[in-house]
């Protein structure tokens, strides 16, 4: 499974124990964030990733900002993402089975890391539920014209 992680720098501390973390196992990770506390723009930070969406088979996304809100946003402006800011546990599983999340997005000045990695295990071991979510996933895609 091959997953793009990216992150500003309030994300930065997160990123690595994440990505530390999934190395251990069999995934292969892209790390498209920035690797220092220096300040950076958030939303740089989530288009690297949406972009690779676009372009790559990627499996998932994984962001992370100081509170996940401003690189969540920034993600979800492109079509084809359903990031999902979740800082617990039953959000994770609700956004894959519901939502079909591509993109789990974290706080790295709000979540506690060992429940940030229990969130990392959920989100990526859930499946999308199907059903009576797909006609409102496709409803996302093509929101009407205002
Ligand atoms: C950066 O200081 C902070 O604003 C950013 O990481 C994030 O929390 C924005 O939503």
């Amino acid at each position: 499974m091959k997953i793009a992680l990216s992150n500003d720098h309030g994300g930065t501390q997160l990123k690595v124990i994440i990505s530390d973390y999934l190395k251990k196992f069999n995934y292969e990770i892209i790390n498209l964030g920035t690797d220092t506390i220096v300040s950076v723009d958030y939303p740089d930070y989530a288009y690297k990733v949406a972009q690779l969406f676009k372009k790559e088979c990627i499996d998932f996304g994984i962001l992370v900002c100081g509170s996940g809100i401003g690189i969540s946003i920034a993600a979800n402006r492109y079509s084809h993402i359903r990031a999902a800011l979740c800082n617990d546990i039953k959000s994770c599983e609700l956004s894959r089975l519901h939502n079909d999340a591509n993109i789990l997005v974290l706080g790295g000045r709000i979540i506690k890391h060992n429940i940030a990695l229990q969130c990392v295990d959920k989100f990526l071991s859930t499946e999308f539920e199907g059903g009576r979510h797909i006609n409102r996933i496709d409803k996302l895609s093509n929101p009407p014209l205002l």
